[in-house]
């Protein structure tokens, strides 16, 4: 009895065996005309990277060390963008929310100075750059990090920049982006963010002009009209009225015409361009930046962030994400705004125009754990599938026997860990088998091969739930299972090889 369960298991553990998809071998060649431009940008230009505040994921959001690390660790030409606070002496600071609170030690150095004021028609508590001048913003204040999933290392150490203290903390002169969040805000403060734009416009170059808000932009349009610095009106949620217009985002969206009459491009959010449902899987894209290219407006995508959700379709990649707006095959955004420039920076610079039916040798062998396991439940057909769709050189089957002798491929002895055992009738073929391991186990030779392909179906491994990254949960039981026959069957038509 000993000795066949530890032979079982010893068949279980070590067989474990290794296949080779050779993929057809195929020089790198782009059968692209040499001269066109591979980019679907407008101008046909590589896309632009847009560092908000910096390398703000790394950094508190705006500090000098946000600004040096996002030139060091971004491609070239990356453009720094600052969102323009106005102090009460009028001088403009790179902060990236009207509420000092969120992004600054504020609250703890003059406690009793809340206020509440209305923003856009909205009542706002907090602390507001208007009450302070700007030796205090400058002399007195630190930066915290205002994202409390980011690191707090940082917070104390550093003080706001004024806008022109940006552009020299690069070794050349870097692309700058201005983003004027709320002019009327400012104006019912008796401050003028036009005054302010066009006196710093005297003393340092900034590539961009941003805002919400149609009437700043196209109140200072003429001021800019033959200069290099292009203006940008910036889309907020489709539901959100534009505060001078009184029309929603959503409705300005569809007026692509009227922006073109004063600013050179748009930037979105992300879901603008491919929409997410509720539950995070992707929507196929909207006609919004063949739209607006047609108009002859840029587009310029933001929102992205390696460290929030994005959707499933992505398989947790930010790189397959950023791929997905600057090379679809159908158009590419003309630029992306990023917390983690270094991610545009590897997709536009590495992985971008490459064919994916071509293996280039120069690279490591990828070996599926699995199949595709993030995306499917682990040694499913639909796993496999997506493994060799994915480029994998070889994939894997983990060889477990079943109680008639059928040899299938599970990553786990054990049921409970990978099929719905426990929730069919078999739950009962419980049984404790400490050579194998000290908890009570289904086992895959308690159960006949039949028994476990009528009456099973596949779990999704979700080995890090606890942090709810959850895996594509559409899939959670999808797929079927495979016997070790179906496996090499499988692979035999990807023209494999035993290793
Ligand atoms: C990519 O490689 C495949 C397979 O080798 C080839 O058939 C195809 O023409 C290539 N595509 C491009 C755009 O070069
Ligand atoms: C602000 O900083 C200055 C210079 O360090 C200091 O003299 C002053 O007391 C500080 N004010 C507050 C309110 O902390
Ligand atoms: C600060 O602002 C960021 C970005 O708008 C937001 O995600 C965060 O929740 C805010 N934090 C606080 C403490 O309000
Ligand atoms: C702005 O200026 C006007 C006219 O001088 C004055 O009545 C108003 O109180 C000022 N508002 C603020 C917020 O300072
Ligand atoms: C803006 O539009 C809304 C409805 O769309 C209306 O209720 C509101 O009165 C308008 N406000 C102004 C200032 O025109
Ligand atoms: C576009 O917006 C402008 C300004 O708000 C408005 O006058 C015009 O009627 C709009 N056009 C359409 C087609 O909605
Ligand atoms: C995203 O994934 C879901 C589920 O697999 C699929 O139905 C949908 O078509 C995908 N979206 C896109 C744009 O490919
Ligand atoms: C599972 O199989 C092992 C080995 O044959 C056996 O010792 C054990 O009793 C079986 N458990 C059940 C519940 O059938």
């Amino acid at each position: 009895m000993w000795e066949k369960s530890s032979m079982l298991m010893k068949l279980s553990c070590f067989l474990v065996l290794f296949l080779v998809v050779h993929l057809q071998e195929v020089l790198l060649v782009t059968a692209q005309n040499s001269k066109a431009s591979p980019w679907q940008t407008l101008s046909g230009d590589v896309p632009t990277i847009i560092a908000r505040g910096g390398f703000s994921g790394l950094f508190p959001d705006s500090s000098p060390l946000a600004y040096e690390f996002a030139l060091v660790a971004s491609s070239p030409g990356t453009t720094l963008w600052c969102d323009v606070q106005l102090s009460k002496d009028g001088i403009g600071f790179c902060l990236p929310d009207i509420k000092l609170d969120n992004c600054t030690t504020i609250s703890s150095l003059f406690p009793d100075d809340k206020k509440d004021y209305l923003v856009n028609g909205v009542s706002t508590s907090g602390w507001f750059s208007v009450d302070y001048d700007s030796t205090t913003l400058s002399q007195n204040v630190s930066l915290i990090q205002g994202i409390y999933s980011r690191t707090y290392r940082f917070d104390g150490t550093m003080f706001p920049l004024a806008v022109e203290d940006v552009p020299s903390l690069g070794k050349t002169l870097p692309a700058f982006w201005l983003n004027i969040q709320h002019d009327i805000f400012y104006s019912q403060h008796n401050l003028s963010m036009k005054d302010y734009v066009l006196s710093v416009s005297k003393r340092v170059a900034f590539d961009y002009l941003s805002s919400p808000e149609v009437g700043f932009l196209s109140g200072i349009a003429l001021s800019f009209k033959k200069t290099k610095t292009k203006l940008v009106f910036r889309f907020l949620g489709e539901d959100l009225l534009e505060p001078s217009t009184n029309q929603t985002y959503g409705s300005l969206a569809k007026n692509l015409t009227f922006i073109k009459t004063f600013a050179a491009g748009i930037l979105v959010p992300k879901h603008y361009i491919w929409p997410v449902t509720s539950d995070l899987y992707l929507q196929p894209h909207t006609s919004i930046v063949t739209d607006a290219h047609k108009e002859g407006l840029e587009v310029y995508a933001g929102d992205f962030a390696n460290d929030a959700p994005i959707s499933y379709n992505y398989s947790y990649s930010p790189l397959a994400e950023q791929l997905s707006f600057i090379d679809n095959g159908v158009f590419s955004v003309d630029g992306v705004v990023t917390d983690f420039p270094i991610t545009p920076s590897e997709a536009i610079g590495c992985f971008s125009h490459i064919n994916r039916s071509t293996t280039d040798h120069g690279k490591p062998i990828i070996i599926s754990h699995c199949g595709a396991s993030g995306d499917y439940p682990e040694c499913t057909d639909l796993a496999y599938q997506k493994a060799v769709d994915d480029g994998a050189d070889i994939i894997d089957c983990p060889v477990q026997v079943t109680s008639d002798g059928v040899l299938v491929c599970m990553s786990s002895i054990n049921l409970m860990d990978d099929t719905t055992v426990m929730k069919s009738s078999f739950r009962s073929r419980i049984s404790l088998i400490p050579d194998i391991q000290g908890a009570p186990g289904i086992f895959t030779f308690n159960l006949t091969w039949e028994e476990i392909k009528t009456n099973l179906k596949p779990l999704m491994m979700n080995p890090e739930s606890n942090y709810n990254l959850v895996r594509n949960p559409r899939y959670t039981n999808a797929g079927n299972f495979v016997t070790l026959s179906d496996f090499l069957t499988f692979a035999k038509g990807k023209v494999c090889q035993e290793y």
